[in-house]
């Protein structure tokens, strides 16, 4: 149709496009007219080992196939440099990156090695750090950036033997609500996935009838749409999968200021948790400014009922 989301003209980086998730995005993108650079090291699940430039080729062949327009890149995501190089040498510019290369190493927590936890944090944190300051500078350049970082239910609700997987899977959380304020002015907008989908990482997991409702299919549009030119949407958190899509906030309790003038004690705080832990009247405060401030201004009302120095200045931290 006429009102089609397009991406002509649009160079796109999927990183971890040899298979899953990422080989859906890379189709989706080339279908609809980007440029796109199909990342895949070809390695293990675990990572670590492995390498192998098929992953991302048969990728690339079939968008070609179709007449789309691809390349593909061997590296690892730890090579961020090269990835980025790799869109600047055969297209010129870099307006999306979608940071979805993933592995696992699952183990209960006392079990996890240091490997283990470095890897995964390597991986998917550290290296969605290194892609996506290399790529800044390029958005920045032409005032037009899309950013995707790939989280995932363990990292927002935790999981059994995912510790080093969920740490940093909400790391990643933390990073895209920075990325999303810093990248403002230069129309650099930063969202974050939550998805489910069946691929190698979870076909071992997930019974087969559960798994075939799970299509990439069915994650690829909120992909697109979030990294479309029209799109404004910045600094958010979704889950997706099955065709379902939601976005998610953080809620506070209204809570209660439990010191006695200038004393506190543990008392203070087992006597008023019902008031603290209640969210009869939730907050959602979406700045950090509008949350301390809140803080400091229940404090400043809870301190004139008794005499204080304290101000009424309702935006004294500003930073
Ligand atoms: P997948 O294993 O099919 O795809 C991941 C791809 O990343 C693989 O093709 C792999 O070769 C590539 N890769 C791994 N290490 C790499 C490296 N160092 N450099 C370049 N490429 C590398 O898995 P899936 O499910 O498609 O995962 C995509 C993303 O979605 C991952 O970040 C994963 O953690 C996340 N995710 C997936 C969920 C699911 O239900 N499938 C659930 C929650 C999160």
């Amino acid at each position: 149709s006429n009102d089609q989301l397009r991406f002509d003209g649009k160079v796109v980086i999927v990183t971890g496009a040899g298979g899953g998730l990422g080989k859906c995005y890379a189709l989706s993108f080339a279908e609809r007219g980007a440029k796109v650079v199909v990342n895949d090291l070809g390695g293990s699940m675990s990572g670590g080992d492995g390498k192998s430039t098929k992953a991302a080729d048969v990728v690339v062949e079939e968008i070609r196939a179709k007449n789309g327009i691809a390349v593909p890149n061997y590296d690892s995501v730890e090579d961020a440099e090269k990835i980025i190089q790799t869109a600047i040498d055969n297209f010129g510019r870099i307006d999306i990156l979608v940071n979805n290369a993933g592995i696992l190493r699952d183990r209960s927590f006392l079990k996890t090695t240091d490997l283990d936890w470095d890897l995964i944090h390597r991986i998917h944190l550290r290296a969605s750090f290194l892609l996506t300051r290399a790529a800044w500078p390029h958005m920045q350049k032409n005032k037009f950036g899309r950013v995707i970082m790939t989280s995932s239910g363990a990292g927002i609700y935790g999981n059994f033997g995912q510790a080093n997987y969920s740490a940093a899977k909400l790391g990643l959380l933390g990073l895209s609500n920075t990325l999303s304020i810093e990248g403002q002015k230069y129309n650099i907008k930063c969202n974050t996935i939550a998805p489910v989908a069946k691929s190698r990482l979870t076909e071992t997991v997930m019974p087969e009838e559960i798994l075939n409702v799970l299509k990439p299919e069915f994650v690829s549009p909120l992909v697109l749409y979030l990294c479309h030119e029209n799109t404004n949407e910045t600094g958010s958190l979704f889950e997706v999968g099955g065709g379902w899509v939601g976005k998610l906030r953080w809620q506070k309790s209204s809570g209660a200021v439990v010191r006695n003038g200038d004393l506190m004690t543990p008392e203070d705080v087992r006597d008023n948790w019902t008031k603290i832990t209640s969210f009869d009247v939730p907050l959602y405060h979406t700045a950090i400014a509008e949350s301390t401030n809140f803080c400091l201004n229940a404090s400043e009302n809870a301190s004139s009922e008794t005499p204080s120095s304290a101000t009424s200045d309702d935006t004294k931290f500003k930073y």
